[in-house]
């Protein structure tokens, strides 16, 4: 009896080691549960060629906005990234002619307050609500179509392809496109109202606790990775036993 224990007892201990490796190794991967902070400026930081949305991004505090919200929402969040390339095929002074308002809504429109993956757009139902929206959804609207596996964004002023994802885990996806999504309601034939220029147009105007909400908090797979010690330890406690 005790021999087939001796021969048993390294076998456990190689399984614990294992195990422990296994259970302890499953923090680096995208696991669920308590995600780390997302940071859309470093997410599109990787794409390489979204330096002007960035900056937008940043002067508008939309990007700040987006890192909070998409933390606390449950629906999550979309973002349609245009790439520098698209900023600079916009005739000259587009977007210096824009109000801070309305550049703050120029870049809102970018965004839904919904998840969506590429296959929900090849189907989702005509208008979407963007962050321009207002309450009710009724303006600063993006009309998707589908041709086969290829989904098309329109603004009922210009239409594009939505091209690949730089980030497609709920939260939030972020596809790039490649012209910048300009709203009928700003830029059509009847736009909704010439919005006046406000009345610091050149400062972002955003209120400060927007600002404050999005500092990071460090949440990492800690608890996890202790359940998992401890399982290994054990499982080494009971392979000494059966040693003993
Ligand atoms: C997000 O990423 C950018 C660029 O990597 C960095 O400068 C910024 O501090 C980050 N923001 C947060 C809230 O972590
Ligand atoms: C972001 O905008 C602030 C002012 O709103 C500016 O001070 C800062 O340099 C900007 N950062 C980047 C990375 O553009
Ligand atoms: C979306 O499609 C609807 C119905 O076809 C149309 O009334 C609306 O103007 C379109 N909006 C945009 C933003 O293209
Ligand atoms: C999508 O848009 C592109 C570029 O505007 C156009 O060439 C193509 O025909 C459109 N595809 C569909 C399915 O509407
Ligand atoms: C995300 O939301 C949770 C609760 O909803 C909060 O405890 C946490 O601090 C938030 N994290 C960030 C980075 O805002």
């Amino acid at each position: 009896m005790a021999t087939i224990h001796l021969t048993l007892a390294p076998l456990l201990i190689l399984a614990a080691v294992f195990l422990s490796t296994e259970i302890t190794a499953q923090p680096a991967a995208p696991a669920p549960g308590p995600a780390a902070p997302t940071n859309i400026t470093a997410i599109l930081e990787k794409g390489g060629q979204f330096a002007t949305f960035i900056h937008l991004l940043n002067t508008t505090r939309v990007g700040n906005q987006i890192n909070i919200q998409v933390n606390s929402s449950s629906e999550g969040m979309t973002v349609f990234a245009p790439t520098d390339n698209a900023f600079q095929n916009l005739k000259p002074g587009t977007l210096n002619k824009l109000s801070y308002d309305d550049q703050v809504k120029l870049i809102l429109y970018h965004v839904s307050p919904k998840f969506y993956t590429l296959d929900d757009l090849l189907s989702v139902s005509n208008p979407v609500r963007t962050q321009a929206s207002g309450r009710d959804g009724a303006v600063y609207g993006l009309n998707f179509t589908s041709q086969g596996n290829q989904v098309n964004v329109s603004t009922g002023f210009v239409e594009t392809r939505v091209s690949n994802a730089l980030r497609k885990e709920r939260p939030l996806a972020v596809y790039v496109v490649d012209m910048v999504l300009l709203p009928e309601e700003m830029f059509g034939e009847n736009k909704v109202s010439p919005a006046a220029p406000g009345p610091k147009s050149n400062s972002p105007d955003v209120s400060d606790d927007q600002e404050k909400a999005g500092a990071p908090s460090d949440k990492s797979g800690c608890g996890e990775m202790k359940a998992g010690l401890g399982l290994a330890l054990g499982l080494v406690f009971l392979c000494l036993k059966l040693v003993v």
